[in-house]
């Protein structure tokens, strides 16, 4: 069999990812007592995870230095990139969503409202598709403080347990869409990996209809 490498996104969608792998019968421990490796090899059956922050996985998969990727649906929309999406991984659900201040009027008046985010693609589609002509201000974190101090109308951001934005005093003005963790395929190694990928692709679909 040949090796399969993984790249994993780091944090957020790290333990539930590490767990499907487990309960599928790939022993992962080595993951979850981990310190501060970022790669880690596993004899049977042979794959090499290693643990990225969520664009970086893209990019290594598109590349094709990692064969699968486990990375969020947010930052795949906002990527571009070129690989196959293969499964819905039902973990790491959150929404994309457009946040304020309570009782903002996004659609009064005649001037360019401002959207802060981390997602400026999502964003610019989101709001030509309602028609309107906003000005994007990206943010690398914490997004949350723009409304609050001035920078923008209102955030696009995910949303998960809502705590940031309530402990924040903003509220949710329209949902965008629902977000999961995703499994990417370099394009190439599906069909030079294809009895390996497809055998992990098939043992995790079980595990997830089984569940
Ligand atoms: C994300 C997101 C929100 C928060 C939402 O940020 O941008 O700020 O999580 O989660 P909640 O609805 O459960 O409160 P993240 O924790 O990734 O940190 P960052 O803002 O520094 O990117």
């Amino acid at each position: 069999m040949k090796n399969v490498k993984i790249a994993l996104t780091k944090g957020r969608l790290e333990k539930g990812a590490v767990q499907i792998f487990e309960d599928t019968g790939i022993d992962c421990s080595q993951l979850k007592d981990k310190g501060r490796k970022l790669v880690f090899h596993i004899d049977e059956p042979s794959i090499d995870f290693f643990l990225a922050k969520a664009s970086d996985v893209v990019t290594y998969v598109e590349h094709g230095v990692a064969d699968i990727g486990i990375v969020g649906k947010d930052t795949l929309m906002e990527s571009g990139k070129n690989y196959y999406e293969v499964l819905d991984l039902k973990m790491g659900r959150c929404k994309f969503i457009v946040a304020s201040k309570k009782d903002t009027d996004l659609y009064g008046g005649y001037n360019h409202k401002k959207i802060a985010t981390k997602y400026p693609e999502v964003a610019r589609k989101y709001f030509r598709s309602k028609g309107m002509d906003v000005e994007i201000i990206k943010i690398e974190g914490s997004v949350e403080l723009a409304p609050i101090l001035g920078l923008a109308d209102a955030i696009v951001d995910i949303m998960e347990t809502g705590t940031t934005l309530r402990e924040n005093g903003l509220v949710v003005l329209e949902e965008i869409c629902d977000l999961s963790a995703r499994m990417i395929v370099n394009v190439a190694s599906l069909k030079l990996k294809k009895e390996e990928i497809e055998g992990l692709i098939n043992r995790i679909q079980e595990y997830l209809y089984s569940k």
